[in-house]
């Protein structure tokens, strides 16, 4: 599909993320001087940060088919072993929320990821007894926005673990480049620089801010995006100029106005602004607590003197 080819196939056109990559490519061609399969690897860090397409790169380049699903997918133990046991020798099984997945079908997964086998309790009562059934070697690939929330015995079978961070401001420059080359649209390099700067350090959000910078373009201009008209357009969608938007706005104006800046506690934030707290706290909070507009204190949240900068307000003692 479009969706698809608008994304990096390989390593070598995938954008950013350095020190993963060098990392991953070394363990790819280890594997595969070995001709072995992969280790398990455990991709983590804030949602729109490329891990589904870096699932689909680790297959490519080690020319096997990925299989993918998400915790909340796989509800009972059978589920899961339906899954593994349709799997080829060396496919990748990909599962995105992995921290989602039901403790019991968590302990399918242990055997089959450590031995590549599955213990199956076959009958009822005094007749039931545990059969073992081989699965072919392949290659889990987990990725979760909360690393913490992992249990221990999962976390530790894997081999591989890759921290994604968020992108420099030059970083996604080149996707919105590499992005708008692929969409046939023409952009001035001073509107990939703005958009890059108001996309907070994510090319989900950057690939779908340019994409309706593009209609604006289209409407409302002659189809190139000037820097000008990414200004207008990003203005009218109500992202501001470091590329906060209007449910980042709610969230630290409800910390200003309602709390004197904090402490105040998530579930509080969270019933004032009409969110729920795990969405502040998974997609809101880990940009504003990188750039330094939120803190993080055992009493709360707290908005910092940049916030009461950011709205030209001024901060209270
Ligand atoms: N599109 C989205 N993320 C990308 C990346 N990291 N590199 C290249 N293109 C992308």
């Amino acid at each position: 599909s479009f969706e698809q080819s608008l994304r990096p196939q390989n390593l070598k056109q995938y954008i950013g993320q350095d020190k993963v990559k060098a990392n991953l490519s070394v363990y790819i061609e280890a594997a595969r001087m070995r001709e072995e399969t992969l280790d398990h690897v455990l991709l983590y860090g804030p949602p729109g940060l490329g891990k589904t397409t870096l699932a689909v790169i680790i297959a490519n380049e080690m020319g096997v088919n990925i299989r993918t699903t998400s915790g909340p997918a796989i509800e009972r133990p059978g589920d899961l072993a339906a899954i593994l046991s349709a799997l080829e020798p060396g496919d990748v099984l990909f599962i995105d929320e992995i921290h989602r997945l039901p403790r019991v079908v968590e302990e399918v997964l242990y055997p089959a990821m450590e031995d590549f086998c599955l213990d199956i309790v076959v009958g009822k009562g005094p007749e039931a007894r545990s059969i073992r059934i081989d699965l072919p070697p392949f290659t889990l690939v987990g990725a979760t926005t909360r690393a913490g929330s992992l249990s221990a015995p999962l976390r530790d079978r894997f081999g591989v673990l890759c921290r994604l961070e968020y992108y420099t401001e030059n970083h996604l420059t080149d996707i919105i480049i590499r992005t708008s080359r692929i969409m046939d649209t023409e952009m001035d390099d001073q509107a990939a620089a703005e958009l890059a700067r108001r996309s907070r350090g994510t090319p989900r959000i950057a690939n779908r801010l340019l994409r309706r910078v593009r209609d604006f373009a289209q409407v409302r201009g002659d189809g190139t995006i000037t820097a000008g008209l990414a200004d207008y357009a990003l203005e009218l969608m109500q992202v501001d100029r470091l590329g906060l938007d209007h449910i980042d706005h709610k969230l630290l104006k409800g910390i200003i106005e309602k709390f004197r800046g904090g402490p105040v506690g998530l579930e509080t934030i969270a019933a004032t602004i009409g969110e729920e707290a795990h969405t502040i706290e998974d997609v809101y909070e880990p940009y504003l607590l990188q750039v330094g507009f939120l803190q993080r204190t055992p009493r709360g949240r707290i908005a910092t003197q940049l916030v009461y900068e950011h709205f030209g307000l001024v901060m209270p003692e």
